[in-house]
C-alpha cells in the first residue's frame, strides 16, 4: 500500500465513528440497514452505455463484486459516454454492502483549486463575467472520480483495480459505436470541436461528425487509462500525469496546481437516511443537496394523504413540496466541510409539519412569499448515472459527471481528457443564477478546496419487499426526478421501466414555473393546477436519463431499467 493510500486509509478509519455519529445526530435513522437474509443470486445493472453495463457484467463475471462493477462502469462510461462523466470529473458514489447492511457515501465531488477565490467570475463592477464560470479553464474544479474510483478499489472491491479497468482500456483502443445521443452533441459542438486538433482527431472525421455505427477510438485516453491501471489508479494525483494535467489547464489560463491535486482526496460521508410511509430511504449528503432536497419534500408530503388525494391535488402538493426544499437548497446548503447547515431541522418532523401547513390546496405559494432569495433550462445528455446490484445483494448507486456536455469542451492536451466546468456548480454571487437557473447564497459561495454544491440524488429505497437502486443526471431536475421515481416505487406503480420512463414535472423555487414533460399531466390536470395559480410550461426537451435496478426480495425477480430517453441498457443475470 502506497503512502497516500495510507494516508487515505487512516481518514477513511477516523471518519467512520464520525460518519455514524453524525447520522445518530440528525436522528433520522440508523446507516446500518437491517441486512437481509436473502440474496438475490442475480446481478443487475442500467447505466447510459451498453458498453459500461456489458463493462459491469464483465467484471461481475470475473469475480469482481458491485464495487469492482462500479469501477468498470465508471471507467467505460468515461470513455464510451464522454459527454457525461470522465477521469476529470466528480460525482457521488452510494454504497451499501450487504454482509452486514454498512452504508456509506464516497464523496468524490470536484473541489475549487487552492488559488480560486469567491469573486473570480466577476467584473471589476462586480458582474458575472458571462460564460468564464462554464467555458473558460477557470470553471474546472480538481477532479474526485479518480479517487473515488482508487477508494472503492482499496476498501470494498475484491479484484485489483487494474482488472477493473480493462473494459475501459479496451473501449478506448478498439472503439466505440458512435451512438445517435453522444452524436447529436457533436453535431452541436461541430464548430467548436473541428477548431481543437486534439478533440477533432477523436471525435471528427475530416472535421465532420461521423454516421451512428462508427468506431470511436480515443488512443490518447487509452493511454492515461493504461497509466492508472500500471501505477494505481491514484497516480493521477501525483507524477507525470498529474504535472501533464496541470500543465495542461495552465496552458489554457487555469489555476491548478501539482498542490491541488495531490491534496485531493475522496471523503466517506454518511448518507442521509428517512422513512417515507414505510419506506426506507437512503441518499447522497452535502455535498450534493440531493438527499435533503429528496427527503425534505417527501417528510413534507408524509403530512398529507396522497393515496387519497386526486390526481390534481396530488400533483400540485408534491410542487408545493419540490418548491419548498428547493428554497430551502438555495439558502443552506454547501460543503460540509465548510458551512454549519442545520440539517437536523430541515430533516425533522416538526419542519416538515410547518411547511405542509403552508400549503394551500387550492393554491400555489408564489415563490416570492417564501422567506429567503430573491431562473434555468432542461438539459441533454451531460452527467451519467449508473444503479447496480450484484449477485450478494451490495449496490452502489452512482451519479458522476462533467458538469454541462463534455464538461467545457476543452481537452487537456496529451491526455485524451476533458475539463470539468463544475465551479459554475458555486453560487458565483448571491441570487445570480447559474447553468440550471439555481440560485445561492453564501453557503455555496466559493472558496478554495470548497466543494460545488451538487444536485446528484443517487438513491436507495427498500419497502418491505422490494429494493430500488436509482439515480438519474439532469442538473437542478434530478431531486425532482428522484422524488417523482421514489413516490412512483413507494406506492408500487408499475415496472422499474414505467418508473424510468413516466413523464416528469418539475419546480425548483426559482424560477417560479412548473415545468413539464408532454403527457406529465392530463387536461383536467393541467386546468386544476392553472386554476391553484401554478406557472405551467411545457418543456420541448426530455429530462434526465434515469438508471434503476429493482429487487422483489420476496419474488427473488430483479428489473435493470435504462431511460428511453437516452441510448443506455439495463441487464440482468
Ligand atoms: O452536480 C450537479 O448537480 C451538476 N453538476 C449536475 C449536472 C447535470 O446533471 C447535468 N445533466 N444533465
Amino acid at each position: 500500500m502506497n503512502k497516500r493510500m495510507n494516508l487515505l486509509v487512516r481518514r477513511y478509519r477516523v471518519l467512520r465513528p464520525l460518519a455514524a455519529l453524525c447520522v445518530a445526530w440528525l436522528s433520522i435513522s440508523a446507516v446500518q440497514a437491517a441486512a437481509d437474509a436473502s440474496k438475490p443470486g442475480h446481478a443487475a445493472i442500467a447505466s447510459a452505455s451498453p458498453y459500461a453495463t456489458q463493462a459491469g457484467m464483465e467484471i461481475l463475471r470475473a469475480g469482481g463484486n458491485a464495487f469492482d462493477a462500479a469501477i468498470a462502469v465508471s471507467a467505460a462510461l468515461a470513455v464510451a459516454e464522454p459527454t457525461g462523466s470522465g477521469l476529470t470529473g466528480g460525482g457521488i458514489y452510494l454504497l451499501h454492502r450487504s454482509s452486514d447492511g454498512f452504508e456509506v457515501a464516497i464523496d468524490a465531488r470536484e473541489r475549487a483549486p487552492g488559488a480560486a477565490s469567491r469573486d473570480m467570475f466577476l467584473d471589476a463592477q462586480g458582474n458575472p463575467v458571462p460564460k468564464l464560470s462554464t467555458d473558460s479553464a477557470l470553471a474546472a474544479g480538481i477532479p474526485g472520480e479518480p479517487a473515488g474510483l482508487a477508494w472503492l478499489a482499496a476498501h470494498y472491491g475484491k479484484l485489483p483495480a487494474a482488472r477493473s479497468l480493462q473494459p475501459a482500456i479496451r473501449l478506448a483502443t478498439q472503439g466505440f459505436p458512435l451512438g445517435r445521443k453522444v452524436r447529436e452533441v457533436l453535431l452541436s459542438k461541430q464548430a467548436q470541436f473541428a477548431a481543437d486538433p486534439q478533440v477533432a482527431r477523436n471525435f471528427l472525421r475530416k472535421g465532420q461528425v461521423p454516421a451512428v455505427g462508427t468506431l470511436i477510438k480515443q488512443p490518447e485516453l487509452a493511454r492515461t487509462l493504461q497509466a492508472l491501471a500500471r501505477d494505481g489508479i491514484d497516480s493521477f494525483y501525483r507524477g507525470d500525469l498529474a504535472a501533464k494535467l496541470v500543465s495542461g489547464v495552465r496552458a489554457q489560463g487555469g489555476i491548478w496546481t501539482t498542490q491541488d491535486l495531490a491534496d485531493y482526496s475522496a471523503v466517506e460521508r454518511a448518507p442521509i437516511v428517512a422513512n417515507y410511509h414505510g419506506a426506507r430511504i437512503v441518499s447522497a449528503p452535502p455535498p450534493s443537496s440531493g438527499g435533503i432536497a429528496l427527503l425534505e419534500a417527501l417528510n413534507i408530503l408524509s403530512q398529507f394523504d396522497l393515496q387519497q388525494a386526486d390526481p390534481i391535488t396530488r400533483k400540485h402538493l408534491i410542487v408545493e413540496a419540490m418548491r419548498r426544499a428547493h428554497r430551502d437548497r438555495a439558502v443552506y446548503l454547501g460543503d460540509p466541510d465548510f458551512v454549519q447547515m442545520p440539517i437536523g431541522r430541515l430533516l425533522s418532523n416538526d419542519y416538515a409539519a410547518g411547511l405542509a401547513a403552508s400549503i394551500r390546496t387550492d393554491r400555489a405559494t408564489a415563490s416570492s412569499e417564501l422567506p429567503g432569495l430573491g431562473a434555468g433550462a432542461p438539459q441533454g445528455p451531460q452527467t451519467t448515472h449508473f444503479s447496480i446490484i450484484d449477485a450478494e445483494g451490495n449496490r452502489v448507486a452512482a451519479t458522476i459527471t462533467l458538469n454541462f456536455l463534455f464538461g467545457s469542451g476543452r481537452m487537456i492536451e496529451g491526455t485524451g481528457l476533458f475539463l470539468n466546468n463544475e465551479m459554475d456548480d458555486f453560487s458565483i454571487k448571491p441570487g445570480v443564477p447559474n447553468g440550471y437557473g439555481l440560485v445561492g447564497a453564501e453557503a455555496n459561495a466559493i472558496a478554495p478546496g470548497k466543494r460545488p454544491l451538487s444536485s446528484v440524488t443517487p438513491s436507495f429505497v427498500d419497502t418491505d419487499t422490494r429494493s430500488l437502486v436509482v439515480g438519474s443526471p439532469g442538473g437542478s431536475f434530478i431531486i425532482g426526478m428522484v422524488l417523482l421515481a421514489t413516490l412512483d416505487f413507494v406506492d408500487n406503480k408499475g415496472s422499474a421501466h414505467d418508473i424510468v420512463a413516466a413523464p416528469r414535472f418539475h419546480h425548483q423555487y426559482l424560477p417560479d414555473v412548473l415545468r413539464y414533460e408532454p403527457g406529465a399531466f392530463s387536461a383536467a390536470e393541467l386546468d386544476g393546477l392553472k386554476t391553484r395559480g401554478q406557472n405551467l410550461e411545457l418543456s420541448d426537451r426530455q429530462w434526465g436519463n434515469m438508471q434503476a435496478v429493482i429487487w422483489d426480495r420476496s419474488s427473488g425477480k430483479m428489473e435493470a431499467a435504462s431511460d428511453p430517453r437516452g441510448d443506455g441498457a439495463g441487464m440482468t443475470e
